[in-house]
């Protein structure tokens, strides 16, 4: 076995010794496999676990994507976590909650990337986190305990740590990257787990402390997609095409519809609140 920390299997000990949180991941379960970090999660929250447990796996074999997506999984090179949030939050504020934690996760992953990496990386509306153009990490959020006592969020993050180019399948070749691809070297998935937990401990805090302003800027400083020609695949087949002019307060995207061979008028502006962003280049009619 290697002695250097990058190529050792994640345990709960060195995980423990890298935290810095007060909560989140202090409670944790670290898997070598299972069907889906987020499934385990799920039930782990249905019954009755603490805000902040999280569970990590080696390697999933159904890892779940946005949209219904699989999750490329293999064993022994990435990160794949998912952390139970649910902080004591007034029943009339939860939807707001529920529509921002996915973004707080989205500009956590890109900060814990940077420190580690020191990879710039972006946000594609809500929160695909790129290096350049390709997708380095991804981030499903699910909810449940609507209306119970305690409403949760499971977020599962997907962080393509040390794959090499060859082991990504061919459909995601041309539009994935890992963090060793970028950085032309291995990183630690201990050290990146230690600071995404402290990274989204910190932006929970604050939004429940009621800085949702500076988390709001804060977001739209890393977002890629703010400014940009898109489309905007908002599934059965429809899309709309316009530019990114904005995140709304409730954590959908403002966009001023182009109009011309759209469903929609020119200039008009939507609100979306859940789609699938391509960015557009310049020269790209839709
Ligand atoms: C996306 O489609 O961009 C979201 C991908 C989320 C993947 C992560 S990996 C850990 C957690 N468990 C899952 O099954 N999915 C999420």
């Amino acid at each position: 076995m290697s002695l250097l920390s990058v190529y050792q299997p994640i345990t709960a000990e060195a995980v423990r010794l890298a935290l810095s949180t007060s909560l989140l991941g202090r409670t944790l379960r670290v898997l070598d496999e299972t069907p889906s970090t987020n499934q385990e999660a799920f039930v782990l929250a249905q019954g009755g676990a603490s805000h902040g447990t999280a569970v990590v796996a080696d390697r999933q074999t159904a890892g779940r994507g946005r949209h219904g997506r699989q999750w490329h999984s293999p064993p022994g090179k990435n990160l794949y976590c998912s952390v139970i949030l649910r902080p004591a939050i007034e029943p009339d504020a939860v939807a707001h909650w529920l529509a921002w934690v996915p973004l707080l996760c989205g500009v956590a992953v890109a900060r814990a990337i940077q420190g580690l990496a020191a990879c710039s990386s972006t946000l594609k509306w809500p929160n695909d986190v790129l290096i350049g153009d390709r997708k380095a990490a991804g981030i499903l959020c699910e909810s449940g305990g609507a209306g119970g006592t305690a409403p949760f969020v499971v977020a599962g993050i997907g962080i393509n740590v040390n794959t090499p180019l060859d082991l990504f399948p061919d459909d995601l070749r041309g539009s994935a990257t890992s963090l060793a691809i970028e950085g032309g070297r291995p990183y630690d998935r201990v050290v990146l787990l230690a600071s995404v937990l402290s990274e989204l401990e910190i932006r929970c805090d604050a939004y429940l402390a009621g800085h949702v302003a500076d988390l709001r800027d804060e977001y739209r400083l890393r977002s890629s997609t703010i400014g940009q020609r898109v489309r905007v695949e908002l599934g059965q087949g429809q899309t709309v095409v316009g530019v990114a002019n904005a995140v709304n307060d409730d954590g959908s995207l403002c966009l001023i519809a182009a109009g011309a061979g759209g469903s929609h008028a020119a200039d008009a502006v939507l609100d979306i609140r859940a789609g699938d962003v391509v960015h557009l280049r310049r020269d790209e009619s839709q």
